[in-house]
């Protein structure tokens, strides 16, 4: 099909997240076979396009990589970039290597770096790469999937030694500024408790009771899944020992939850919107991220989609909150 453009480059950029290697390859083929544009690699996120780490991509550069998690092209979080003399010299590298277009597999702080771009005349479209599910503009980011079925395992496994040792366990999950990770995961893993950082409001001594109504009722354990922006987990875990005297242990997740193979969703999704944001780019289009909406793949304004807010599901949070009593 014809192209208005015919060379783009791919990024990704911030945290990484299980699916943008099937993104990466999914916008090459796609750009490739479907427009028969060249594709350029920036390796490094933002940083490596203001250094110029660019590499040319074939469709056999995105080989055997849709099973692997991290990204191909490594990723950062570019201080740089956030400043207008960065983002200047990204949009000179871009011209000087004849870059017309640039997909972006991030989040929103990826995607306000795009906008600049955009602004600068690169045409520009985000595609959601997190594990937090914190874009508001999407129902679905890249990586989500396989982080929450991976912390949901470890839930499984900590609930084992917590009821051996008729223990507390609390589980710390990442999100520092989103309970997602926590709310899914917290339902999955049959937790007693689920703090995120949207509701919880830091009243310990409601869990202290809780913990002890159940031990007077036989509960051999209590699972408390914190989202890592609640708080000190550790500390948590001592407190709450001292006061119930119930022997407390505080797990950190930590960054497991960002590596892996990627689920079988996480690929599907990822080779969906790095497809989307291609023919985004063909038909000319700049300062776009693809979305996911009511069962559709479609896109917004990146200013749009950055002035949108995200709240987690009142229901989803009662029900949670009314399997754990
Ligand atoms: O944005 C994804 C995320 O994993 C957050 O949940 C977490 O707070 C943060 O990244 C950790 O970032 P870093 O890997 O830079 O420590």
């Amino acid at each position: 099909m014809e192209s208005k453009i015919k060379r783009i480059g791919v990024l990704t950029s911030g945290g990484d997240a299980p699916g943008m290697n099937a993104a990466i390859r999914s916008v090459v083929r796609t750009a490739l076979s479907k427009y028969g544009m060249e594709v350029k690699g920036i390796l490094r996120g933002y940083s490596g396009l203001i250094n110029e780490e660019i590499i040319d991509m074939d469709y056999r550069s995105v080989c055997e990589i849709i099973q692997r998690g991290g990204t191909i092209l490594y990723t950062a979080r570019c201080q740089e970039m956030m400043t207008e003399e960065g983002q200047q010299r990204a949009a000179e590298v871009c011209r000087k290597n004849g870059i017309e277009g640039l997909v972006v597999i991030g989040g929103d702080g990826s995607f306000r770096c795009a906008q600049k771009l955009s602004a600068l005349g690169i045409n520009t479209i985000g595609v959601p790469g997190t594990i937090d599910l914190d874009i508001a503009c999407t129902e679905y980011t890249i990586g989500f999937d396989t982080a929450i079925n991976t912390a949901m395992e470890c839930i499984d496994k900590i609930r084992d030694t917590s009821t051996s040792h008729s223990r507390v366990s609390i589980v710390e999950v990442m999100g520092r500024k989103a309970g997602f990770i926590a709310l899914y995961t917290g339902i999955a893993g049959g937790a007693e408790d689920i703090l995120v950082n949207e509701r919880y409001d830091g009243n310990e001594q409601a869990i202290i009771d809780h913990i002890k109504r159940r031990q007077q009722t036989g509960s051999k354990h209590h699972i408390i899944i914190n989202a890592e922006g609640i708080g000190d987990s550790v500390e948590m875990a001592k407190r709450i020992q001292e006061a119930t005297g119930i022997g407390t242990r505080a797990t950190i997740l930590g960054h497991i939850q960002r590596g892996g193979t990627p689920t079988c969703k996480d690929r599907v999704y990822a080779s969906m919107m790095g497809s989307v944001a291609v023919d985004l780019l063909a038909f000319g289009q700049t300062n776009r991220v693809v979305a996911y909406k009511n069962g559709t793949y479609t896109d917004f304004d990146i200013d749009e989609a950055l002035s949108m807010k995200k709240d987690i599901n009142e229901y989803m949070f009662q029900t949670a909150t009314d399997l754990t009593r």
